[in-house]
């Protein structure tokens, strides 16, 4: 495969050994979404691609897999955006500013963005899928002359979930990027598009099928419907990336949990490319 990250086989120590990293800010993002600016304590920059994660561990509470949602053209700190669900995340959201915590990675498999270069983009993010996405709508705004037509399409199920809404409001604002934003269920003050993410494909101008690389992010039920859309404006299957979650523990290809048919999801994933992705029916269920 052709995504950005470690190679299987390869053993730097970071792939096993938590090294220690301060908490520099914390923004309380949603009731739910809290974004923690991280550096380690070596000053040393993370060197990941768009699309890897790191795991992230809370000394005698233990570590989850967490999205890098910071490009790596902003090399001084890193950012990742935690959704609180249980017993890891809860204690991570209880954390300070100069808190220490633990950073194993960059690790898995992300976005090959030299193959998107020169080609027009087209991402569609849904929930919290949004974190994962942010690292890679960084990169091609900080890198825009590089990329064709950028259209960015991003669905919540209520306002209250949209995560990042400062940059929101930049990107509507933006000629550097094509942004159309909807949520599932409006509330009172919403003046913006409702229904779900497919429903703004209505606001893309034609696309160019064999110039258009396509990046899918969200809950698999989004996926399949967005897909479909991909596929009937006659994008190529090789030409949609897509971000795989499944459960994980270890994240380098030792315990098993993350496995579908023969593929460990945390080292050749978590971004595949659709064809690859159809091949490991299971995954798409
Ligand atoms: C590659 C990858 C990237 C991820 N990126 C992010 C991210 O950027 N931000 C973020 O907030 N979360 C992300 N997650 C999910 C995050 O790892 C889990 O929410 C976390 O491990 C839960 O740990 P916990 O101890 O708080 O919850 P637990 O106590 O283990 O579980 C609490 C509840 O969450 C459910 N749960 C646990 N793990 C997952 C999971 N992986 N997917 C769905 N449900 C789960 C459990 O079934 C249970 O209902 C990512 C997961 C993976 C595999
Ligand atoms: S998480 Fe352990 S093998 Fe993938």
């Amino acid at each position: 495969m052709t995504m950005m990250g470690v190679t299987p086989g390869e053993s730097p120590a970071s792939l096993y050994l938590p090294e220690e990293a301060h908490i520099v800010r914390i923004e309380e993002l949603t009731d739910m979404e809290k974004l923690f600016e991280i550096k380690f304590a070596d000053g040393r920059a993370l060197g990941h691609h768009p699309g890897q994660f790191v795991q992230f561990s809370v000394l005698g509470v233990g570590e989850c897999p967490i999205s890098i949602c910071s490009s790596p053209t902003r090399p001084e700190s890193f950012e990742l955006c935690i959704r609180r669900v249980g017993e890891v995340t809860s204690h991570i959201h209880q954390l300070q500013v100069d808190d220490s915590i633990g950073i194993r990675g960059p690790l898995g498999h992300g976005f090959d963005v030299d193959e998107m270069h020169g080609k027009d983009v087209l991402i569609v993010a849904g929930g919290l899928g949004m974190a994962p996405a942010r690292s890679l709508i960084q990169y091609i705004m900080d890198e825009r002359q590089r990329f064709g037509e950028f259209h960015l399409l991003y669905g919540a199920r209520e306002p209250k979930e949209l995560l990042f809404r400062d940059e929101l409001a930049l990107w509507r604002k933006s000629d550097d990027v094509n942004f159309h934003v909807t949520v599932d269920r409006p509330d009172e003050q919403w003046r913006g598009k409702s229904g779900v993410v497919t429903t703004l494909f209505r606001e893309l101008p034609k696309l160019d099928p064999a110039e258009t690389m396509v990046v899918i992010i969200g809950p698999p039920i989004m996926f399949k419907f967005v897909v479909l859309e991909v596929l009937s404006r006659r994008v190529p299957q090789k030409s949609i990336y897509c971000s795989l979650e499944r459960r994980m523990k270890c994240g380098v290809g030792k315990c098993g949990h993350c496995q579908v048919n023969n593929v460990y999801v945390c080292q050749e994933g978590p971004v595949f490319k659709y064809g690859d992705l159809k091949a490991m029916r299971e995954a798409l269920e």
